[in-house]
């Protein structure tokens, strides 16, 4: 298993938000970088974009060597010919992304896997079109990819898979398989379940935005960032573990599933969601609540080096 990234030659087409988030990471990491973006002024404002990224990179991972070279590609082809990983973060839309595979697909050398960064598109939808679909995975990154390392795949070619878990881990992230293509991938149907409930609580009137916000970072949220949801419940049954929980409160749980709501976006309910986080953010721009954020993430991965997720 390869310490860095350095022998690699990655391609990111698409220089917004998540590319430039996975170019800082993959450079920091050693690896070469050819980035591509079709919009002339997004690909020259992406090096600036990438500083505060790249920063934030030598905090969290000091000591990984000299980082790697960063080539901004006026052409796709110069982008994707010889890479290894081709990192995809185009916006999200099915046609755009067919259109894209359709050009890139000759370009990619025989070895090559071709990971789209989709939030909600599946394997099964991006796939068709391509003339080897083997070619393809889905590689989610939660945002910002360069400080979250969850990196989650669903592919069909488990010799593409591994190469690409391969390139993931020498940039020290935390790749995670399906094995079977789902829309939301694992963590955003979490994500999303989690978030229904919180909506509905707020129609509901059970509590305000702020409260349930602060009932999840100060309880399960921070128990969340050491112990899984499953795990959680193994020590909830004391010595009994699992088994002893499900025995015991395995009803009670099933009566609370059955109270949880299904919520629907009116508009008086996103006005009240808008006025939540407005409140919340207490006149502070949505710039100074990522550097917050940023801030507290990279404490919590220094303080997960001493203390490992178990
Ligand atoms: N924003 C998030 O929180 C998040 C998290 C995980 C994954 N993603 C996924 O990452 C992908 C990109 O999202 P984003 O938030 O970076 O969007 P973004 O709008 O910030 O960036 C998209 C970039 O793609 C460029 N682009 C336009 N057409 C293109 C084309 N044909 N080929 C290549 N690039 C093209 C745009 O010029 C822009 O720079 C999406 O599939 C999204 O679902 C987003």
């Amino acid at each position: 298993m390869p310490q860095t990234a350095e022998k690699y030659e990655i391609a990111i087409l698409g220089a917004g938000l998540i590319g430039a988030s996975w170019a800082a990471l993959f450079q920091h990491h050693g690896a070469n970088i050819r980035i591509w973006d079709p919009k002339p002024e997004a690909l020259a404002e992406v090096a600036a974009r990438m500083a505060g990224p790249a920063a934030q990179m030598g905090q969290v991972a000091p000591d990984v060597g000299l980082p790697g070279r960063l080539t901004l590609c006026d052409s796709l082809a110069d982008a994707v010919r010889g890479a290894d990983l081709i990192q995809e973060n185009a916006p999200e839309n099915a046609a755009l992304k067919h259109q894209l595979y359709a050009e890139v697909e000759p370009l990619m050398n025989g070895e090559a896997v071709l990971a789209s960064s989709t939030s909600a598109l599946t394997w099964s939808d991006l796939s068709p079109g391509l003339q080897d679909p083997s070619r393809l995975i889905t590689a989610h990154p939660f945002n910002p990819p360069h400080l979250v390392p969850l990196v989650e795949i669903f592919g069909t070619d488990p010799v593409r898979i591994s190469r690409a878990e391969q390139i993931y881990r020498a940039a020290e992230r935390v790749p995670v398989r399906l094995n079977k293509d789902a829309t939301g991938h694992i963590a955003n149907r979490l994500a999303s379940a989690l978030w229904r409930e919180a909506v509905f609580m707020v129609q509901d009137g059970i509590a305000d935005v702020e409260a349930i916000d602060a009932a999840l970072v100060n309880g399960p949220g921070l128990r969340w960032s050491v112990l899984g949801a499953h795990m959680s419940y193994h020590l909830g049954g004391g010595d009994g573990g699992m088994a002893g929980y499900l025995a015991h409160l395995g009803p009670s749980q099933e009566r609370r599933w059955a109270a949880l709501g299904n919520p629907s976006l009116s508009a008086d309910v996103q006005a009240e969601l808008v006025a939540g986080v407005t409140r919340a953010a207490a006149g502070r721009s949505i710039c100074e609540l990522e550097a917050t954020r940023d801030t507290a993430l990279i404490a919590a991965l220094q303080a997960r080096k001493d203390a490992p997720y178990v």
